[in-house]
């Protein structure tokens, strides 16, 4: 998703900006600028595809001690130079960037045009430019530091949809301005500097000193001092966090890609997030930062879940492990649909959100839905003070550290482990005995060990790639807590390679996909012993007698027909608690390869973001 990146201080905007804007490359963008303000006036630069462009462009001209940078995810207008960001106001007063989208900017287009505003773009941003140069014009009577605040929060009052944006006027050297409206926004407090940003990846090598902007807020800064108000001029208290990682973190080290690192990270992954948090007596799990008491949660007698897109697929494992440990009603939705579904709900249903970035717009609007009819509502997510994390009443950070590559993987299955986790800890304040929950805890503490053996079949795993990855359509097919990591599995593969991929529950491939099924659409089963496991066989039985390639996933004690099978790739017996994430790494990584394969780029995958902040 598009990023921001905004500099007021020493002698280095352009150099500080364009390093961010590298930094948030894996957020995703399709084109990127910077305008810098000097005694010449606003110098622009700007480029469609990589950074890489605009650093070109731009060669050794990276001084400045005041200028606004932004990559963009086009939502209004094509990939074009002319509709890239940092916009300038026709008047030449006022130049912008701006993440989200400004759903009444026709309206005030209309109100421009009559004002003599012009337009050289088919975005919505430029509208809110023209209008702040408009504002501003306005405010004559004003001393021009008033002016240029005044001009950019009556602007905002106006704007319908969401904004982050960061503001600077040819009249104001010494100042630069940020406000915030569903799309995150962060400041960064420097030495003589000060950094406003979407992503705090993208200035935690200015500072790790940072103050979370909330909606409808904005931030005045100049060098050395900064101020927070609302849209409406009521005085804000700044709280200064410290970042708690270094950016190290986020560097690709010795691998070919961060989607690589990050499968390969995982054993550490999840070892982070279950670090410290089981009892004493090993029988459950303990969080610090839920904020509802044991009686509270007790009390839980539904609980709904909140995501997108692979996060949505972390909800129906946690569905199956809930329900399975704590016995506990639980839905899924989609948040996007949840916000405007009116779903009735028990008065003691409990909210849960699953959210990688902690950012994802449809998820915050369903999380404030829910909140607005007074429900409790919990997060589990891998951004520390993201809106999501601050606007629950509590939750559950994955520790799973920066995730950059735009496929998520060990965000899911840390999803998938704080979940376990979870209904542990549910499961024990209800029925679940002290024996159960010590054997639980015990299998969960093998995990890194068992996903690192898993990861030793990466060699295996990129020879079946290979042969697989000239098919342009797949199907994914695995029951009960396999049918999530099935779904998971065949949007791995969509996302990275492009290849047509569908997951379904094995048995309703019967019911109309097996209409797919030849030897041009090779099928992925997620097999596991137990009750259903002679079931799955006859799935696959119903595959090969209609030609279809057969790739099985399968825990090491499931005995299979090896010669009905076309390849097999196993994982080690385990827990069933664990086996949803000992089961995705190998769709990972044949996602991985595969896409590599197609010569696919992995970490910024086409028309892809990594956080939807635009809805
Ligand atoms: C994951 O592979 C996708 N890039 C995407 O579906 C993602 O899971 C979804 O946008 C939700 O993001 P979040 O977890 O940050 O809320
Ligand atoms: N709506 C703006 C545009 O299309 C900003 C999109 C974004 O968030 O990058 O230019």
């Amino acid at each position: 998703m598009c990023g921001i990146v905004g500099y007021i201080g020493r002698d280095r905007a352009g150099r500080v900006m364009l390093d961010g804007l590298k930094r948030l490359e894996y957020r995703g963008y399709d084109s990127s600028g910077i305008a810098v303000l000097n005694s010449a006036g606003i110098q622009s630069t700007r480029r469609t595809g990589r950074v890489k462009e605009l650093e070109v462009a731009l060669g050794e001209n990276l001084g400045g001690t005041l200028g606004i940078s932004h990559t963009r995810w086009a939502t209004h207008g094509d990939v074009t130079v002319a509709n890239a960001h940092p916009h300038v106001s026709s008047d030449g007063k006022i130049a912008l960037v701006h993440n989200g989208v400004i759903e009444n900017y026709l309206s005030m287009k209309k109100f421009l045009d009559g004002k003599g505003y012009t337009f050289q773009s088919d975005t919505d941003t430029e509208a809110l430019t023209n209008l702040i140069a408009y504002h501003y014009d306005k405010e004559k009577e004003q001393d021009n530091k008033s002016r240029f605040l005044e001009a950019v929060r009556k602007s905002l009052t106006h704007v319908e949809g969401t904004f982050g944006v960061a503001v600077l006027c040819t009249d104001c050297p010494g100042e630069l301005i940020g406000a915030r409206k569903g799309s995150p926004l962060i400041i960064g407090i420097g030495k003589n500097e000060n950094l406003i940003a979407s992503d705090v990846n993208a200035i935690a090598h200015c500072t790790q000193n940072i103050v979370y902007l909330n909606d409808n807020e904005v931030v005045h800064l100049s060098s050395e001092d900064f101020s927070i108000s609302t849209t409406n001029s009521t005085k804000v208290e700044a709280i200064i966090q410290t970042v708690d990682w270094d950016t190290a973190q986020a560097e690709l080290g010795d691998y070919s890609h961060f989607m690589e690192k990050e499968i390969f990270e995982q054993p550490e992954s999840l070892k982070n997030g279950m670090r410290g948090r089981f009892s004493d007596d090993a029988s459950t799990a303990v969080f610090g930062g839920l904020n509802l008491s044991p009686q509270d949660l007790r009390s839980a007698d539904r609980i709904v879940f909140l995501a997108c897109g692979t996060a949505w697929h972390a909800c129906l494992v946690a569905e199956y492990l809930i329900e399975r440990f704590a016995r506990i009603p639980v839905e899924v939705e989609y948040a996007s649909e949840f916000r405007y579904r009116n779903a009735p709900l028990d008065k003691n249903t409990l909210i849960i959100a699953i959210s990688q970035s902690g950012e994802t717009i449809d998820t915050l609007a369903a999380i404030r839905e829910a909140k607005r009819k007074g429900y409790r509502t919990l997060s589990i997510n891998n951004s520390v003070g993201s809106s999501i994390a601050r606007e629950c009443e509590g939750g559950i950070y994955q520790y799973a550290g920066p995730e950059i590559g735009v496929a998520s993987t060990k965000a899911f299955t840390s999803q998938i482990m704080i979940s376990a986790m979870l209904a542990l800890y549910l499961g024990r304040l209800r029925s679940l005995s002290y024996g159960d929950g010590v054997e639980i805890v015990k299998a969960m503490k093998t995990l890194p060990k068992l996903v690192s053996e898993t990861l030793d079949q990466s060699g295996a795993i990129a020879t079946i790639a290979k042969k697989y990855a000239k098919y342009e359509d797949c199907l994914f097919l695995g029951r009960q807590m396999m049918f999530p990591i099935a779904l998971e599995g065949a949007l791995k593969l969509k996302e990275v390679s492009y290849i047509h991929a569908e997951g379904y529950p094995a048995a309703e491939m019967k019911h109309g996909p097996i209409a797919l099924i030849s030897k041009n659409c090779p099928s992925v089963f997620l097999a596991t012993s137990g009750e259903i496991f002679q079931k799955s066989l006859a799935n696959m039985q119903e595959v090969k007698a209609r030609k279809g390639p057969v790739i099985c996933v399968a825990g090491e004690d499931c005995e299979l027909p090896e010669a009905d099978i076309d390849e097999i790739i196993r994982v080690p017996k385990c827990h069933e608690i664990i086996q949803p994430i000992l089961m995705s790494i190998p769709m990972q990584l044949l996602s991985y390869y595969i896409a590599l394969e197609r010569g696919c780029d992995v970490d910024k995958p086409r028309n892809l973001a990594k956080s939807v902040t635009v809805e």
